[in-house]
């Protein structure tokens, strides 16, 4: 097996923190000596701007990596992080891919020859259930998925998580789901301590005890093209990300021994 990690950061919905989970959780681990790529799924490309800014284009994009088979592109960041840069038309890839033989493992096939380069990989997720999540789910070795709590939050869960469950009892066996975060917590919300208590009673220790709280300096990082940690490292955001690391490669190592 290999020993390169390769997670998934996925959900049913936009808005509920999974590029600012990918970017922070990259962050942080490049930065305690982990050699970390993220690559940007979402044609939205707002981990791509996290980090890449209004950088030169790449020559070639993920896009034709995909229709193309080509290599996929890959920027260093900064020391241990790199980045592969999302394009806009990866939108259009479930309709261009959509009569491909073993479409779904594509992404598992382009990281194959750069994946024992790293020893996390993270993988930033559209909001879509699509032929790109699939991807994901088909190339990782495990998901994590960001809630944030509103009345609807846990709609669609299901759905997901029975994807996964797809995936992993078929082409990817090993697909571990890792856990359920809770993101964007107001703390003196009830709805929200009603939402958490609804996902813990359900879902038990699958949710992380690390809830990440809903921090307005989150929100100003990626407009000067950083993420949290190196923006405000003493802010609410950077600390609740800090403990959802030591969390995760804490289940990890779990898992691993
Ligand atoms: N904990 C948080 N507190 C406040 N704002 C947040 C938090 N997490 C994410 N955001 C903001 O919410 C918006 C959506 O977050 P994002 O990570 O892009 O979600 P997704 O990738 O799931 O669509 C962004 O503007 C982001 O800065
Ligand atoms: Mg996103």
């Amino acid at each position: 097996m290999s020993s390169t990690e390769i997670i998934c950061i996925a959900s049913h919905k936009g808005g509920v923190g999974k590029t600012t989970s990918a970017a922070t959780l990259g962050s942080l681990l490049s930065s305690s000596g982990k050699r970390t790529l993220l690559v940007d799924l979402d044609a939205q490309r707002n981990l791509t701007s996290t980090f890449l800014g209004a950088r030169k284009k790449p020559q070639r994009t993920l896009y034709e990596a995909f229709c193309e088979g080509k290599d996929i592109p890959i920027f260093n960041v900064r020391e241990n992080l790199d980045v592969v840069p999302s394009s806009l038309d990866l939108g259009a890839l479930d309709t261009v891919i959509a009569s491909r033989i073993q479409r779904e493992s594509i992404l598992a096939r382009l990281l194959k020859p750069v994946r024992e380069m790293y020893d996390y990989i993270i993988l930033d997720c559209p909001s879509q259930m699509g032929i790109i999540t699939v991807n994901a789910f088909t190339a990782a070795s495990s998901l994590v998925v960001p809630i944030s709590c509103d009345a609807y939050a846990a709609e669609g869960l299901i759905q997901l998580l029975d994807m996964s469950e797809i995936v992993k009892s078929g082409i990817n066996p090993d697909l571990m789901l890792l856990g359920i975060v809770i993101t964007r917590f107001h703390t003196r919300r009830t709805l929200d301590q009603m939402v958490e208590n609804d996902l813990r009673e359900r879902y038990g220790n699958l949710v992380f005890s690390t809830r990440i709280r809903e921090n307005a300096t989150i929100v100003q990082a990626p407009i000067v093209s950083l993420d949290i940690v190196s923006y405000a490292p003493k802010s609410n955001g950077a600390v609740d990300y800090g403990a959802l690391c030591n969390e995760l490669t804490g289940r990890l190592n779990d898992v691993g021994e």
